[in-house]
């Protein structure tokens, strides 16, 4: 299952809702759940995982992709992969085609 959190207007929760949805499914007896984050230069999910991790709440499966098909490529091992857009840009919703 493929979950896209994508806007071409920024600050709307895309990051947020993302990461909400990860932390619901985890609960999901034999779920596993891959976030992707499409921003790496601004990698709000990837920090935020490192975060968690670092305080001991526990491992959620995150990283930074560039483009659409290495973000599928490392998602096929996950039951759930969860795209976390970038911010609102003109190009976004070329660069995110699925
Ligand atoms: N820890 C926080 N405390 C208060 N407000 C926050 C916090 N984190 C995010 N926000 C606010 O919540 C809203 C949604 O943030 P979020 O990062 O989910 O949006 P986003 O769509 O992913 O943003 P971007 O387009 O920059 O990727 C924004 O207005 C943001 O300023
Ligand atoms: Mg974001």
């Amino acid at each position: 299952m493929i979950l896209g959190c994508l806007s071409q207007k920024g600050r709307t929760g895309k990051s947020t809702i993302a990461r909400l949805v990860a932390q619901q499914f985890l609960t999901v007896d034999g779920m596993t759940v891959h976030i992707a984050d499409m921003d790496p230069a601004q990698g709000t999910s990837v920090k935020w995982a490192a975060k968690r991790r670092k305080a001991g709440l526990g491992d959620i499966s995150c990283a930074a992709y560039k483009d659409v098909p290495s973000a599928l490529e490392a998602g096929r091992n996950h039951r759930l992969l969860i795209f976390d857009g970038p911010r609102g840009r003109a190009d976004s919703r070329h660069r995110l085609r699925l």
